[in-house]
């Protein structure tokens, strides 16, 4: 089996019995914020392009890249399509010029042409991607390999009883706005980022450790900031607080934990899997192309500078009436929405500020009232979140009809947030479900799982506890780890007081805990 790297989360899988191109990525994605790294837009896309079956993990914009996909890739291709609650992704792709579809059923193993082999898993909580995540494992000629992507299934196990995987491609540096985009003092931002750092890799090696694969490759991130407002996210400062650390980090780490398996693919890198070995050949020696880490950005943030010029420029929309626009389209769903505005539980608010030629800046402050649903100028009231960002984004989110706010402004960082309490996932969960379709869909996911009574207990160190997560359900038997009186949850690093059962980041979300000494606890309540 041969590997070719294509960038980011990108790969082309070729076997004798037929070609995969997964998640290819090359434009920026996310209001310009993101652009691959290693620069991939130079490789030879028209060949690449040229395979039997195409897999896109999930519509996050940078696994799923609409103008190239268009270009690129064969419409000859059948789309291996992973099975999700919603028809989007087969809707967009369809829109694309894509016609052949094979909709794998969720955890089966699917015999292609030849004697290829593949199997996907769907998740489909409403905090997986947008609406969604998977995952894709491939067999051929006894070699397999699971490109877990940026997917975080609870565990490993479905893909581990199909064999011994020999290549085991997976996330490991970070992909969301936290803690950057808070308003913090410096020293706050830089220890959260440590924590959410150490936090990943910790992850990372649990999941190797889980599947135990002979050759494991770090992909999907970091992504590269060119725009020169966002340049001081790309960790080449020596901050300990960067949670987006490139791949030559990631072999470092991993040699520190005993990891002497890792395999970098570049941009153009191909790798030759067996089931006794890998042979990789590259572009460039991979330690020189990092130790020339800052050159490369500088290079690409030059070429890359008209496109975002262009992009800017076409973000503002004054035609279009924000507040009036804001109301229409999210009012009908607070009225609808049980789940999610009970959990959001206050106000939220958009500072959205204007500058003029002279650089004078205006700001229109505008409330998402959850309890009152309704949208509504602000009223000098507390509000459990503040977003301040460009008007423009917010016009052009409108002018666009954009239903996933968190797939385009917040993946964007090109905000900056406050927030009263604990982190808050229902505010994300609504603002990535601005449509009848993905609304309901949460607010029934949340239902139903709200409901599921998770009656198992295991014992972890002086206390017994829940055996699934009150977040995800990963099984605290493996991800676990007490210290104290304190859980932390490390496939999301969510942490929880024991004695209270609170859960210590996020709102709602109660664990069932005791001593394993003392009577058990009343079972936990409903979040809220
Ligand atoms: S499943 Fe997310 S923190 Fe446990």
């Amino acid at each position: 089996m041969r590997v070719t790297g294509t960038g980011h989360a990108s790969m082309r899988i070729d076997t004798a019995a037929g070609s995969i191109l997964c998640d290819p990525w090359v434009n920026p994605a996310y209001f310009a914020s993101w652009f691959p790294f290693p620069d991939n837009s130079q490789l030879d896309w028209e060949s690449l392009g040229q395979v039997d079956y195409l897999y896109v993990s999930h519509l996050h914009r940078d696994h799923f890249d609409a103008a190239h996909l268009k270009r690129y890739v064969s419409k000859q291709a059948t789309v291996l399509l992973p099975e999700f609650p919603t028809s989007e992704m087969e809707d967009e792709l369809r829109e694309l010029g894509f016609t052949k579809f094979l909709k794998a059923p969720n955890e089966q193993v699917v015999e292609l042409d030849g004697g290829l082999k593949i199997m996907i898993q769907a998740l489909t909580s409403p905090t997986d991607g947008p609406i969604g995540d998977s995952s894709l494992w491939v067999e051929y000629d006894g070699v397999r390999l699971l490109n877990q992507n940026d997917a975080r299934p609870t565990d490993l196990s479905t893909f581990a009883e199909l064999g011994h995987v020999h290549a085991h491609m997976l996330q490991f540096s970070g992909a969301i706005w936290y803690p950057m985009v808070y308003e913090l003092p410096q020293a706050a931002k830089t220890a959260f980022g440590k924590q959410k750092r150490d936090r990943q890799f910790d992850r990372t090696w649990r999941y190797i450790d889980d599947l135990k694969a002979s050759h494991v490759f770090p992909i999907a991130g970091p992504p590269c900031f060119l725009d020169d407002e966002l340049w001081q996210f790309n960790d080449i400062f020596g901050d300990e607080g960067n949670i987006f650390p490139d791949q030559s980090v990631f072999l470092r780490e991993y040699a520190k934990v005993g990891g002497t398996n890792g395999v970098v693919l570049l941009p153009g890198s191909v790798a030759e899997i067996t089931t006794d070995g890998c042979e990789t050949t590259h572009p460039v020696p991979v330690e020189e192309f990092f130790a020339n880490k800052v050159a490369h950005l500088e290079e690409m943030r030059e070429r890359k500078r008209p496109i975002i010029e262009a992009e800017k420029a076409s973000w503002r929309h004054p035609e279009v009436d924000v507040l009036g626009e804001m109301k229409r389209r999210i009012e009908p769903l607070l009225d609808e929405s049980i789940y999610l505005a009970k959990g959001v539980g206050g106000p939220v608010r958009f500072d959205l500020v204007d500058t003029d030629a002279s650089g004078e800046e205006t700001v229109e402050s505008i409330v998402v009232d959850f309890p009152g649903k309704e949208v509504r100028p602000y009223a000098d009231e507390k509000v459990r979140y503040r977003f301040r960002t460009h008007r423009g984004l917010i016009e052009q989110l409108l002018h666009s009809g954009e239903v996933d706010w968190v797939n385009s402004l917040f993946l964007s960082c090109r905000f900056s947030a406050a927030r009263i309490g604990q982190y808050n996932e229902f505010v994300y969960a609504f603002f990535k479900c601005l449509s009848e379709e993905r609304l309901q869909y949460a607010e029934g996911w949340y239902d139903e799982h709200e409901r599921a009574v998770d009656a198992e207990d295991i014992t972890l160190g002086d206390w017994v506890v829940q055996r699934r997560c009150p977040h995800l359900k990963a099984d605290l038997g493996r991800f676990g780890i007490v210290e104290g009186d304190q859980l932390t949850c490390q496939l999301h690093g969510w942490r929880f007081d024991l004695a209270s059962g609170r859960c210590l980041t996020s709102v709602g979300h109660k664990i069932r805990a005791h001593r394993a000494d003392e009577a058990p606890a009343p079972a936990p309540e409903p979040a809220s």
